[in-house]
């Protein structure tokens, strides 16, 4: 961790009171983390709004029985192996399926990939989840 500086910040005390409940509830111990953890939160934003490397996870739900769909998704991954570094497949019960596909790269890769798995049909929910390889925040 880099070195610790202290700053001063002023700021309307309403808004400040509404914030530390909320942090409160959050169970921060303290009000610098929080703050931290905001800037990271926003930081991570621009890597992904300048398509810098970053990572996330796509998750899905799918019926297992729509005809061709599991073929349909294992082609779609394989054509974007680079930048798949894991997958789980989970058996939700006996017609649906959970899959969690852990991903790296530029953002509109990742993006692009979680399109084309959203749409091939029998996929009831896709969502890609915006994370960060951790080494710019
Ligand atoms: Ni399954």
């Amino acid at each position: 961790m880099s070195d610790l500086i202290r700053f001063g910040v002023s700021i309307d005390k309403e808004l400040l009171e509404k914030y530390d409940a909320k942090i409160r509830k959050e169970n921060y111990t303290n009000r610098s983390n929080a703050i931290a953890d905001l800037i990271r939160e926003e930081l991570i934003k621009q890597e992904w709004a300048e398509d810098k490397e970053v990572a996330g996870a796509i998750i899905m739900v799918f019926d297992h029985h729509q005809r061709d769909l599991v073929n349909n998704l294992i082609n779609i991954q394989h054509d974007y192996h680079k930048y798949i570094i894991s997958s789980q497949h989970i058996h939700l019960d006996h017609n649906n399926c959970f899959e969690i596909v852990v991903v790296k790269g530029k953002p509109h890769q990742l993006e692009e990939l979680a399109n084309k798995l959203k749409a091939a049909k029998g996929v009831k929910h896709a969502s890609l989840s915006l994370a960060t390889t951790g080494k710019g925040v």
